[in-house]
């Protein structure tokens, strides 16, 4: 069972897996929030070996249907309320439910189900910021410092505890900034390419100089197997791209593959309690499990570039609706004040 399949990362979990094993068969659970998205699913719609559920997994109830429906071997969790700006600027409730009470509810009905492996996917941000050197392992304390980060932290603590006093076997995977096709548009780098290829202003927060660890979306997908495959139970894992640079870099970057100019860049107000940088040590998993990423940065943004590029129709629609509303209510008086109009 692969849950959160409609969104970014799991969609392309979905499609590695059946791409990889003629013998994959999975279960896609998916609440279908404004991040998720039946159209990025649109080319597994004929294959047998995909079975897609709409459910939330904060209902005990749904979630008990589609275990009794499929005989679940493994879950892959996924889903989640997953932008730290909304969990600031929209609410914390979503975040709560979905990232710590849907997770207290797929580890129940796993014990219940006797299912043989859990994988919570979790994510750097549950370490909080690093200052000016060093880089997070998976003894680094863990200290959120926004409602998305504390809700993912509390669920990683929930997954332990599972793993702890019930025996269950659950392993964790924490990645760094994923990118590549199908990200909604919310997020720094497909929110960069579509705004440049639109000509609308870039918002960049402060002085653009935090640092992400950004790795493709593949190779995150190949690290979640391993673990998936391979790991021992209670095992945690760091998955990190290696490349940490500046926001400013990346968004430079995305200007010059595009040929827009650099007058685009707007710096508006700063998130608050921002992390000024994250950076991932991955010896474990390399050493463990022989897992290494596999696509350079330059290449794997170019690749990404050019699939919004090629996908406009997928990004328009997306931006429809309540993204509108949305992007008014979190950049509109920042663009205004930086000197510029929103859409
Ligand atoms: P996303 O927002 O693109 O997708 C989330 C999916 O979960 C959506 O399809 C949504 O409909 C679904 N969902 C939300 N609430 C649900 C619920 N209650 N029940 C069922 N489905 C629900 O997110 P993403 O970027 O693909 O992230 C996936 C996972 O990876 C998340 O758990 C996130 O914390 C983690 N992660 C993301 C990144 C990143 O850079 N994007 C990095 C590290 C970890
Ligand atoms: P984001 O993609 O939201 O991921 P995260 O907050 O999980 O790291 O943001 C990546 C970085 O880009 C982060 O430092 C915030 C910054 N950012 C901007 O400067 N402007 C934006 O419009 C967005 C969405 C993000």
């Amino acid at each position: 069972m692969v849950t959160g399949g409609a969104g970014f990362i799991g969609g392309n979990f979905v499609r590695y897996m059946l791409d990889t094993y003629a013998d994959a068969e999975v279960v896609n659970v998916d609440a279908l929030t404004y991040a998720g998205n039946m159209e990025s699913l649109a080319d597994l719609a004929a294959d047998p070996r995909h079975a897609f559920v709409k459910a939330d997994i904060a209902s005990a109830s749904e979630m008990a249907a589609v275990f009794e429906a499929h005989a679940v071997e493994a879950v892959v969790n996924f889903a989640a309320e997953s932008h730290v700006d909304r969990s600031l600027h929209v609410g914390a409730g979503a975040f709560i439910a979905t990232n710590v009470s849907g997770v207290q509810v797929l580890l129940d009905a796993c014990r219940e189900r006797g299912v043989r492996r859990f994988l919570q996917i979790s994510t750097d941000e549950v370490y909080g910021s690093l200052g000016a050197a060093g880089r997070f392992t998976e003894e680094s304390p863990i200290r959120p410092n926004n409602p998305y980060a504390a809700t993912k932290a509390g669920a990683d603590f929930l997954v332990r505890a599972a793993w702890k006093s019930h025996g269950l076997d659950a392993v964790i995977t924490r990645c760094s900034n994923n990118f590549g096709p199908y990200q909604f548009p919310e997020k720094l780098i497909p929110l960069m390419i579509v705004n440049a290829l639109e000509d609308r202003p870039l918002p960049v927060y402060g002085d653009g100089l935090q640092v992400r660890d950004w790795i493709y979306v593949t190779d995150h997908c190949a690290a979640i197997d391993a673990v998936l495959r391979r790991a021992a139970a209670g095992r945690v894992y760091n998955i990190g791209g290696n490349h940490d640079v500046t926001n400013l870099s990346v968004v430079r970057r995305i200007l010059a593959i595009l040929g827009k100019p650099e007058s685009l860049v707007r710096h508006v107000t700063d998130r608050p309690g921002h992390d000024r940088r994250y950076a991932m040590d991955s010896t474990r998993i390399r050493e463990d499990l022989g897992w290494t990423p596999r696509h350079a940065f330059e290449e794997a943004l170019d690749a990404t570039v050019r699939w919004y590029l090629d996908h406009g129709p997928w990004w328009r629609r997306v931006r429809s609706g309540e993204y509108r509303a949305y992007y008014e209510r979190l950049y509109g008086r920042r663009l205004a004040e930086a000197g510029a109009a929103g859409p």
